[in-house]
């Protein structure tokens, strides 16, 4: 493991790639938080809707979580747009208004829902992993919680996908 002379945190060449991360997850998430309503809305199966609902508060948690994190290492809660997640909100828009009265709906806002899980497992999975080399601790740990939740959800709409949302009709 690379030690850093003057700094005893291991590593520390990735401290500013990990805060920008950090800003650019942030961004992403409370871009979500409106986009998930809008997805919870128009879902037509009851057990989607939930799982966007349910989806929405974890948001809201995930989000006061990356604050925490910011606090404990002495930085600017500060957020930076993301584009990727304006670009996944942007099709899951326009899957909507495409499906909006075809009996795919339900399919279509599980598929843009998951890219958009993907992206948030990929962000954390590396945000987990810079933690770890540079020993933060307390911040993996928080990390590794919403990485269970973002995964879990995913999971759940595979679930949905193969019982519920006409995939199979
Ligand atoms: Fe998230």
């Amino acid at each position: 493991m690379k030690k850093d002379k003057d700094n005893a945190m291991p590593n520390s060449h990735l401290h500013e790639l990990f805060v920008d991360e950090l800003r650019d997850i942030l961004g992403a998430e409370k871009q979500l938080l409106k986009g998930l309503k809008k997805m919870a809305e128009k879902a037509v199966s009851e057990k989607l809707k939930t799982a966007f609902t349910e989806h929405q508060t974890e948001t809201a948690e995930q989000i006061e979580r990356l604050k925490q994190i910011f606090m404990l290492m002495n930085l600017s809660i500060t957020a930076k747009k993301c584009e990727a997640m304006e670009g996944l909100l942007n099709e899951a828009e326009e899957i909507i208004d495409d499906f909006e009265y075809n009996e795919a709906l339900d399919a279509a806002l599980i598929a843009a829902a998951q890219k958009i899980e993907h992206y948030e497992i990929a962000s954390y999975g590396c945000l987990v992993t810079y933690a770890s080399l540079m020993e933060h601790e307390e911040a993996k740990g928080l990390l590794e919680i919403t990485l269970a939740q973002e995964k879990e959800t995913d999971r759940k709409l595979t679930d949905i996908a193969m019982s519920e949302a006409n995939v199979m009709a």
